[in-house]
Order: structure tokens, then sequence, then C-alpha cells
């Protein structure tokens, strides 16, 4: 039996799965079971932007797999005590305090939870066409219909404004509102940015509401849009921003960073395997790769000459590009996922955001010869 007919057998199928089993990575490549090679924009879905199979973090996981691999939050540890202390140093100034978690959804979670035990409101106001997570706090803040109404009734509270529109945000919040939760870009939404000012428009909402704002960075963090946080770029400080994919080299992680506005929920929140020492060894020596080789620079650097190159001889089937570091979203006038299959023949691996667009999430290490080709094969199956 194909290895595709037996996880298609045995699993339960949430995703639409293409026909491609992945068993090998280095760097921004894969390789099927068949020994085809992909360049993989992909990348777990924004994952892995230190490179597949990264010596350093695997050398990291394999010495703390030899030393402790677990040890809950009831017990100090040398290897989150260094995580913390590292997340503080790179959050952006105010951000001091980390609750270490397994998960983009979980870091969500902990915010929402967070968010009313600190401010004592309940409502939440998040964005029409933003993601945020599977679980039913999360999923109450996503905004896709798809993704929310089999599961209703959501957690109460919840309600979406318009991505970027300021007038709008001024309505919702207001003295009842807990926070506002917001993606610095929208990711799964077809890679959105706001228009300069907005960000800077909620902070300035948030305070004089009362409300805390929470930014989801869970896919835009850790160098991925030109910066180590998105939110940098516009000089605007959450009060909590939600982490994970990138932060720990492709082992799952995630974390929550918060401001002194967040009070402490001792005996109140809790995870078994979050900050365990294996995930945090992962995390410090993606984080350090990261910042040694100044992945930050290289994500936009190399974003700008993509965006370059494609658009030399943009196919005519092309409505937009857009794009922060590489974060790269190239929105069509038609239907986007039945290219995404041309793409793979092509021997590069791509992502929708919507209906409409192609996302492309290589690792930040990809070289400038694999970004060649991955505008070429998008060239060749953009063709008229
Ligand atoms: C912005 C954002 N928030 C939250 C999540 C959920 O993260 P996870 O899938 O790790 O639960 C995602 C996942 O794509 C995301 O892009």
């Amino acid at each position: 039996m194909k290895l595709s007919a037996i996880e298609g057998r045995y699993s339960l199928p949430v995703f639409p799965r293409r026909d491609l089993t992945l068993v090998r990575g280095e760097g921004a490549l894969v390789w099927d079971d068949e020994g085809r090679r992909y360049i993989d924009c992909v990348a777990g879905v924004g994952v892995a932007s230190v490179g597949h199979a990264n010596p350093e973090v695997a050398e990291a996981l394999a010495e703390q797999a030899r030393t402790l691999v677990t040890c809950p939050g009831i017990f100090y540890n040398d290897k989150r005590a260094r995580l913390v202390e590292r997340l503080a140093a790179i959050a952006p100034e105010g951000l001091e305090r980390a609750f270490l978690c397994n998960s983009g959804t979980e870091a969500v979670e902990a915010a929402i939870k967070l968010a009313r035990l600190s401010t004592g409101r309940s409502r939440i106001v998040a964005a029409m066409r933003g993601f945020h997570g599977r679980t039913l706090g999360a999923l109450s803040a996503t905004f896709k219909k798809e993704y929310r109404e089999p599961f209703a009734p959501l957690v109460p509270g919840f309600s979406h404004v318009p991505f970027d529109n300021v007038e709008k945000l001024g309505e919702a919040v207001d003295g009842e509102c807990a926070a506002l939760i917001l993606e610095p870009v929208q990711g799964e939404g077809g890679v959105r940015i706001p228009a300069p000012g907005y960000l800077a428009e909620a902070r300035r909402i948030c305070d004089a509401a009362g409300a805390l704002l929470v930014f989801d960075e869970v896919q835009t963090g850790f160098c991925r849009t030109g910066r180590m946080f998105a939110c940098e770029h516009s000089g605007v400080r959450p009060d909590m921003l939600c982490v994970a994919k990138a932060i720990a080299g492709g082992v799952p992680m995630g974390a929550l960073l918060c401001g002194e506005r967040v009070e402490p929920a001792v005996g109140r929140h809790g995870t078994t395997f979050g900050g365990n020492p294996l995930a945090c060894a992962a995390a410090l020596a993606a984080i350090e790769f990261m910042e040694r080789e100044d992945l930050a620079r290289q994500a936009e650097e190399k974003g700008a000459w993509f965006e370059d190159r494609f658009n030399r001889q943009r196919p005519a089937r092309v409505r937009a590009l857009r794009r922060a570091g590489l974060m790269i979203g190239i929105e069509l006038k038609e239907r986007a996922r039945p290219h995404l299959a041309r793409l793979a023949e092509e021997g590069v691996l791509a992502l929708p955001a919507g209906p409409t667009v192609i996302r492309l999430l290589p690792p930040l290490v990809i070289a400038i010869e694999e970004l060649e080709r991955v505008s070429d094969a998008l060239h060749a199956v953009l063709a008229p």
C-alpha cells in the first residue's frame, strides 16, 4: 500500500490533501518518497524559516533529548530560563514576560483568557478575514464562516470589524471591550498589509477605551516580514504578542509575550507540554541562528529581489503582488488552487490564501537561484 493510502486510510481527513508524501528536507528543499525534489515555499506553513533540517537546531535537539526532555512548569528549568530571557530581549520593548505553549492557537487562547482576566471585561474585537486558530476561543476570533459555522455556538462576546478601517475600529472598541486582536499583516486572509498609520490608530483607540491590544504574529513573527516582529515596521507596541510557527525551527512551540498591563494568572491557566526543555533548546538554537544570520535582513532583501524579478514581465492573470519581506501574496484574477498542482509539477510547492491568492512562505535561508526558479515556475504556470 502506498504511504499516502495508509495515511489516508487511518488518519482523520481534516485537510484537503495533495497527493505528495514528503520524507526529507534540507534548507529550502524537500524530497518526496519517490526522490523528487521541490523548492518548498510552504515551509510547514511558514514554520521552517531557519531551513529544513537546520544542523544547529538538530544538534540542540539531540543534546537536549539526551539531557532532559520534559519538565513541567511547576519547576524551574535551565533552558526555559534562557529562552524567556532571550524572548524578552528580542521582543518589542515592554513585553517582558512570556507564557510558553505548543501552538499558535494556544497562544491566542491564552491571550483571550488573560485579556478577560486582566480587564474584567469580556468583549473581544477581531478583524474580518483574520485567522487566529481553530480551538474554540481562537476560532471565535477567526473570521471565515466555513471554519466557524459547523462548530456553533462559539464563545460569546466576539465581533469582527473590516480590516484596515479606522472608523469601524473606533465604533467597535469601547469601554466594554477587553481586547482588540489583529494580525499586523493578514496571512490566511490573503497577505493583506494595512495602510500606514492603521496600527497606530488601533493603539490609540485601545488606549482611549482601556482595552488591550493583541497582535497575532504567529505567521509574521521571527523575521518573516523583514523585522524580528512585523509590528516593528509601524513602531506600535501591543500589550500582548502571540507567536508560534518559526519560533523553534520546526519543533511545535507557541508563546504569548506580555506587557505590564497583563495580570499574572497563577493557578488559572496552564499546560503540560508548554515550555518543555526540548522545545526551548530548539527555540534557543533557532533564534540564535536568526540573529547571527540576520534573517530579517535576508527576508527583506530576498523578498525585494523576488518582487522585482517576478514583476519584470508580470503575467496578465495577476492582479497584484503584495509582500512583506518573504511573506508574498500573488493575487490572481481567477482561482489560485488549480495553479498549485501545476506549480508542484514545475518543482515548486506553494500555498493558497483565500480563493484567488497564491501565497509563498519560503524558508528565509532560500538561495537567490532558488527564488529565481520559483519566479520562472510561476511565469510558466501563469503564462497565457
Ligand atoms: C495568524 C495566525 N494565528 C494563529 C494560527 C494558528 O496557529 P496553529 O496552527 O499553530 O494553531 C495561525 C496558523 O496558521 C496563523 O496564521
